[in-house]
């Protein structure tokens, strides 16, 4: 069959084809910890029950008609309000747009900016630049981070890449470490784009910065987000940022993510994604809009939310670090924000039982599935080296017990490799 070239170079998610494998093995009768997906078992994780009771009222009241391309008013309001009172971010309700998630947003900001073959400079590990890179046909500039650095960019990654560069992808909390830019890190980054801007002509398209905070009212202890634009107003008319309900809510499925920025570009956006028409139902938009000024309510849901899923990351972090006491070659990030614990398993060139020689992190995690049934994501998926012995897990599809029961199983598993 004949097909675009777009769609016969198009990639796969590699998390999503781990997780099959692990569905698969689930079929056969096995009980496999999961920890792939950056998603939540809702009988464990459930939304807001105020947001879920919303929903069903608006669509007994039958909002069930085309919302507006830009969102609804009472959700764009909404949204303008909690930057506000949350991270002092003024933006007018004009210049919040609305869509069927994050990902509609995240794409529609790369159509907005980028022409094909523009340099756009993404950190890595994070999740899918490379994939709207390939959507757009921009030009993708991966540029590796360290474990020294919780695999967050420092001014000195990033500047030898900035020159003639259309856009710069940052995330934090990052998926997939969970953990955070520091205001410092972040405070130079900033100062080098505006360096950059000021080098560039009248004529000349800027440097653009998309700031994805998806996860940034999943912050654990003391640990804050910082944003660009409240750190450098100046950085403004260059910033686009990334949010909505899907992680910090448990609301994957419900659909409603927002992007803001400046006026101009928000209205590209829009008019691109009115003719993909990747809109977030209408009854969902405005149950969203009245939760979001239902103020307790947040607050209640969130600080539980929070809690349960740091006690499991914690659960796996003490769980780590005891084994790296004992000798293991193992390692793990303390965790900072998200759904997510970076952890090392430093086993590449260990033979298995059945005398196969682990080459890569993905040897290391399909022999994990099989013997310690846990699932973990190598960061390879997310654009590193297939070297970098450094995983993902995701504690939001699993319950606290299952983690600290696989712990053991991890523990023989590694003590099975010589
Ligand atoms: C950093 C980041 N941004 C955006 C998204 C997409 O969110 P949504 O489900 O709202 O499209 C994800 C999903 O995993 C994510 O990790």
């Amino acid at each position: 069959m004949m097909v675009s070239q777009l769609a016969k170079t198009l990639k796969g998610s590699e998390i999503i084809k781990i997780g099959n494998e692990v569905n698969e093995l689930k079929r056969r009768g096995e009980k496999i910890v999961n920890l792939t997906i950056g998603d939540f078992d809702p009988s464990i994780y459930p939304i807001p029950t105020p947001l879920k009771d919303g929903i069903i009222e608006q669509y007994r009241a039958n909002q069930t008609n085309y919302p507006p391309a830009d969102g609804v008013a009472v959700l764009r309001e909404s949204v303008s309000e909690l930057i506000l009172e949350r991270y002092q971010l003024d933006y007018f309700s004009n210049q919040v747009l609305v869509a069927g998630g994050s990902r509609p947003l995240i794409y529609s900001a790369y159509l907005a900016l980028v022409d094909p073959g523009d340099k756009v400079v993404y950190t890595t590990p994070s999740w899918n630049n490379n994939h709207y890179c390939h959507l757009s046909s921009a030009h993708g500039m991966p540029v590796q981070t360290s474990a020294e650095n919780n695999f967050m960019p420092t001014a000195l990654d990033i500047k030898p890449h900035l020159k003639g560069a259309t856009m710069l992808a940052l995330c934090s909390p990052l998926n997939p470490s969970g953990t955070m830019f520091s205001k410092k890190d972040l405070e130079d980054i900033c100062d080098l784009i505006l360096e950059e801007n000021e080098s560039r002509g009248a004529h000349e398209k800027p440097l653009y910065l998309l700031y994805d905070q998806i996860y940034a009212l999943l912050t654990f202890g003391t640990n804050k987000h910082y944003n660009p634009v409240t750190l450098r107003p100046e950085i403004k008319p260059y910033t686009i940022y990334i949010d909505g309900t899907s992680k910090c809510f448990a609301a994957t499925g419900v659909r409603v993510g927002w992007g803001f920025g400046p006026d101009n570009i928000i209205s590209k956006m829009r008019a691109i994604l009115a003719h993909i028409g990747a809109w977030a139902p209408k009854a969902e938009q405005m149950a969203t809009a009245k939760f979001l000024t239902q103020k307790d309510d947040l607050n209640t849901y969130l600080n539980s939310f929070k809690s349960k899923i740091q006690t499991s990351l914690d659960a796996l972090y003490q769980g780590i670090q005891e084994l790296k006491s004992a000798g293991f070659k193992v390692d793990a990030i303390s965790p900072m924000g998200a759904i997510y614990l970076t952890v090392q398993v430093d086993y590449i060139g260990k033979t298995t039982p059945d005398g196969d020689l682990l080459k890569t992190s993905s040897d290391i995690n399909f022999y994990l599935i099989k013997e310690a049934k846990v699932a973990l994501v190598p960061f390879s998926a997310f654009g590193t080296d297939e070297s970098v012995n450094w995983f993902r897990a995701s504690v939001g599809a699993c319950s606290l017990e299952d983690i600290v029961a696989m712990l053991p199983r991890l523990k023989s598993a590694l003590l099975k490799l010589k």
